[in-house]
């Protein structure tokens, strides 16, 4: 007999504090409070930036982004699904696939120029089989480093989220693109979740030029 911890027929009702919380507060998921603990402690986004937002469906982090840029900043937002968006001036959507050979031409259309920060909570659909899941979130991470290189402004940041597994080629990119990379584990991100993220700043501009292979020689 297998033992499992609930009797048949019992509701299993977990009471996530962050979700209550954003259903309370007004944010579209509770992947908000992620964004809000790191931006309180490392203030990544600033009033007037220019933002790119990978995975930005259903919206939580976009509005905490809209409130950290202010009226006078931009954001870029892009996710393969559709996306409701809050009222705001300085909000654009693209709907790409940040994997697709179109992403980078289809964002150059609407980008008008250099942007501070790129922030990417991309994730693969799970699968459960760890190794599968860590190795298609190394994809989008991948993705969302290209696109780094394409349109940061030198000295500009990236946050993305990664799965714990084959995580350090992608570490190793970035120290070849940043001056710093910090692993970050916000409290709102479950503990039995692999995800966590990674806090690259200071884009270097040689970085554009570099690709993977060359990162990962050193
Ligand atoms: C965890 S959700 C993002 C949650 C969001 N940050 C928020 O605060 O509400 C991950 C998102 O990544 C998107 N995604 C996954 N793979 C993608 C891909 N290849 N291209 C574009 N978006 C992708 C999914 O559609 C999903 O909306």
């Amino acid at each position: 007999m297998p033992t499992h911890p609930y009797p048949a027929g019992d509701v299993v009702y977990t009471k996530d504090p962050y979700q209550k919380r954003a259903k309370a507060e007004g944010y579209a998921s509770r992947a908000a409070y992620k964004l809000k603990e790191i931006q309180q402690k490392y203030r990544i986004l600033r009033p007037g930036h220019w933002v790119i937002e990978l995975g930005s469906v259903p919206g939580g982090w976009t509005e905490v982004i809209l409130q950290a840029i202010g009226s006078r900043g931009g954001l870029i937002c892009v996710d393969q699904q559709p996306m409701r968006l809050p009222p705001s001036s300085g909000l654009l959507f693209v709907q790409a696939d940040i994997l697709g050979a179109d992403c980078i031409d289809k964002l150059a259309t609407v980008v008008p120029h250099q942007v501070d920060v790129l922030l990417s909570d991309a994730a693969p659909a799970t699968s459960g089989i760890s190794i599968r899941d860590s190795a298609r979130s190394a994809e989008l991470c991948f993705a969302a480093l290209e696109i780094s290189r394409t349109f940061l402004k030198p000295g500009g940041a990236l946050l993305v989220k990664i799965f714990a597994g084959y995580e350090q080629v992608f570490i190793d990119a970035c120290k070849g693109c940043f001056q710093k990379v910090r692993r970050i584990k916000p409290a709102a991100s479950k503990k039995r979740s692999r995800e966590y993220y990674l806090l690259c700043w200071g884009f270097e501009v040689a970085g554009r030029a570099a690709n993977s292979k060359e990162d990962n020689s050193n």
